[in-house]
């Protein structure tokens, strides 16, 4: 038997409906938010996350999937999203569309070659957003707010989110050079990597994997204590724009996150969830004013963040949120000779096409069998044809529920079922039909009493 490779997923069922759930949500997010959609290359040219996520990242030292194309080209399957985006807003040359800043969400498979764990696979899909044209502050609380509001309309409770910043270029050389002074003395104490990572990108030892518990690690100077004026009066502006919003935050100096193109504000997100597990950050971003530079675009200030879908529906599980999803059938059509089915045919797409979620029977099973499948499918109404009926024009439509049944004229079905279909789901929502804050609401009620 041929398996699926390792840290890669099967996404089907009720693990594929939240997932649908959870797209939807993001989407009609971003639609509020007014980002446009960007869907790039699954694989790029290798360079560009060279160039792009940085050659000290571990990103791109040990974990990307490359290939030679049968035209000898050096690909590599992207291990992020950010890279691509500004590759793309180069080469389209969005720099140059009159609508300023250019808001840009995506949703789309990565591929890290990571050793897979909960939490933790090789092939992850990231939703995330870059901005990409202004530097003000308040795109930073901005796109912070985002996963932070989409967590919480999820229903997510226990989040934290960690913000930190690495200041501006002379900042982040300031803090450069403080971290190699303080590692320098010390380096037989380091693993083999951060002895390399020294001179060229001393910041990444900081967020090493091997080393994390090394107390050398954890007594290293902050940023904090680094950065210039300027960069300080930025950062305060930063947090002071997300207490406007009001996102709880904290300002954690151990934040520097593992790509090479940060600056300013870089943060995380952690699940606080009891049993998470060890990779339990669901999302993080920063800004990286100098990347479109650095990939022979014009200087534009970025800012982004990259929030993962499966680590988000892991957390959704552990905190037993239960998504509001429809899996319910509004008709089944029944049918029992070839005439009614080619009627039960023609009337499952036209219901179908009329806005109605719509199921037949395909195994040939009797009346008795299909009644059981549409039990099964827990569809609201019936639709039981027979001949007769349908030389007169009409069908029987059968309320699942309370076992009612009458004949309708078939010129007179939709209307018949989107009337007492309305009235069925007013009843089940019992407000305004706006689904998403189920728990809020109740957590109102019980404030209000
Ligand atoms: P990142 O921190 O490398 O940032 O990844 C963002 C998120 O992707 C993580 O917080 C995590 O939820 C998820 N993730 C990463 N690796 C894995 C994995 N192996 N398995 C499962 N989930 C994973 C970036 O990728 C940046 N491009 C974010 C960004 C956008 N910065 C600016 N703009």
């Amino acid at each position: 038997m041929i398996t699926k490779p390792k840290g890669c997923h099967d996404i089907y069922g009720q693990e594929g409906r939240k997932w649908k759930y959870v797209e939807e949500v993001i989407d009609m997010v971003m639609k509020k938010y007014h980002y446009d959609y960007i869907r790039t290359p699954i694989f790029e040219a290798t360079e560009l996350f060279h160039r792009g996520v940085g050659e000290s990242s571990d990103i791109v030292t040990k974990e990307t999937y490359d290939f030679v194309d049968r035209g000898d080209r050096k690909m590599t399957l992207r291990p992020e999203g950010t890279a691509g985006v500004v590759r793309s807003y180069i080469e389209n040359k969005m720099y140059g569309e009159p609508s300023q800043p250019i808001k840009l969400y995506y949703n789309g498979t990565m591929y890290r070659y990571e050793r897979p764990q909960s939490g933790r696979d090789r092939e992850l899909t990231q939703f995330g957003v870059e901005v990409l044209g202004s530097e003000d502050p308040m795109v930073d609380a901005e796109v912070i707010s985002i996963p932070v509001n989409i967590y919480k309309m999820l229903g997510l409770k226990q989040i934290k989110v960690n913000i930190n910043s690495l200041g501006d270029m002379e900042s982040r050389k300031r803090y450069r050079e403080a971290l190699i002074e303080y590692f320098r003395p010390h380096i037989d104490e380091l693993c083999e990597d951060c002895r390399n990572r020294l001179e060229k990108n001393p910041l990444r030892i900081l967020d090493c994997k091997v080393d994390c518990d090394n107390e050398l690690i954890k007594n290293a100077p902050t940023t904090l204590d680094y950065l210039n004026e300027a960069s300080k009066e930025r950062f305060d502006k930063v947090t002071s724009y997300l207490g406007a919003l009001g996102i709880e935050h904290e300002v954690n100096p151990k934040i520097v996150r593992g790509l090479d193109y940060y600056c300013h504000t870089v943060f995380e997100i952690e699940a606080k969830v009891e049993g998470f597990g060890s990779q339990n950050v669901l999302g993080g971003g920063g800004r990286y004013d100098g990347l479109a530079e650095q990939l022979d675009g014009p200087k534009t200030p970025g800012m982004g963040f990259a929030s993962g879908l499966g680590r988000l529906i892991l957390a959704l599980d552990k905190e037993e949120i239960k998504l509001p999803i429809k899996e319910d059938v509004d008709v089944f059509i029944m049918y029992v000779n070839e005439d009614e089915k080619l009627n039960a045919l023609y009337l499952t797409q036209e219901l179908r096409m009329n806005g109605f979620t719509v199921e037949t029977e395909y195994l040939g099973r009797g009346l008795k069998g299909q009644f059981k499948q549409a039990d099964r499918l827990q569809s609201k109404y019936l639709l039981i044809l027979n001949s007769e009926d349908l030389n007169e024009n009409v069908v029987t439509v059968k309320n699942n529920k309370t076992k009612e049944e009458e004949k309708i004229d078939l010129d007179y079905l939709i209307y018949y079922l989107d009337e007492h279909l309305e009235e069925e789901e007013n009843l089940h929502l019992g407000h305004d039909g706006y689904e998403y804050h189920e728990d809020r609401e109740e957590d109102e009620d019980e404030e209000d009493e």
